[in-house]
């Protein structure tokens, strides 16, 4: 089978970055938490803007996490490496695709600055993996440990009585644990401290304050 060449790889990520940011992901492996929720209780239009806001972002986050690990995946130089980088993306679609299907009750919309947040963390993504694989698998382990605590933030900000927008918070907030440690298990470095406590917060409030309101 011939290899891939530039060109050819290009236009598969043009492909992916599209089917991310304007259709819903192909394959997802887990049922909705949201589905385990009985008793609804109604929104009033505060609640409903409020939740709608917050979820806007944390669907905002899942695809920047999309662009991320395809980045990653891209440049990493061991195939164990691109391998456990193109199966978290996987894992992931299943966040992005709750997110979305929560958006959609909430008559929300998706963040318009999407296509941004892809191709911004893809370039950051691409810009770890030539670092080498164990700097990249370090920026995974920071940027989920920083994810996880802006969803426990999440947790406290929504709507007490927005049982299904919580119960996808809680589950991604598990996931994301999850994600941090086994990058951390498989070699990730200690990233330098202004990039951890400076650069990456930072970039995380931008996106937090646009995907909210745009
Ligand atoms: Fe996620
Ligand atoms: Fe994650």
């Amino acid at each position: 089978m011939r290899q891939p060449s530039l060109l050819d790889r290009v236009l598969v990520e043009i492909d992916q970055s599209l089917r991310t940011v304007h259709a819903r992901p192909p394959v997802t492996e887990r049922p909705n938490p949201a589905r385990q929720v009985t008793a609804t209780a109604a929104l009033d239009d505060t609640e409903r803007r409020l939740s709608g806001r917050l979820m806007r972002v944390n669907h905002a986050g899942e695809i920047a996490a999309q662009g991320l690990y395809r980045g990653q995946a891209l440049t990493a130089r061991l195939e164990g490496i691109r391998a456990q980088m193109q199966r978290a993306a996987d894992e992931e679609n299943d966040h992005l695709d709750w997110c979305e299907q929560r958006l959609q009750q909430l008559d929300s919309h998706k963040s318009r600055l999407n296509p941004v947040w892809y191709w911004g963390s893809f370039s950051l993504g691409a810009l770890a993996g030539l670092a080498g694989d164990r700097w990249s698998l370090g920026f995974v382990k920071e940027t989920e440990d920083q994810v996880e605590q802006h969803l426990k933030q999440h947790l406290g900000r929504l709507p007490a009585n927005d049982l299904p927008s919580l119960a996808i918070v809680k589950q991604m907030q598990e996931d994301e644990r999850h994600h941090g440690d086994q990058a951390l298990a498989a070699g990730g470095k200690r990233l330098p401290w202004p990039i951890r406590r400076l650069a990456m917060p930072l970039a995380a409030s931008i996106m937090t304050t646009l995907s909210a309101r745009i």
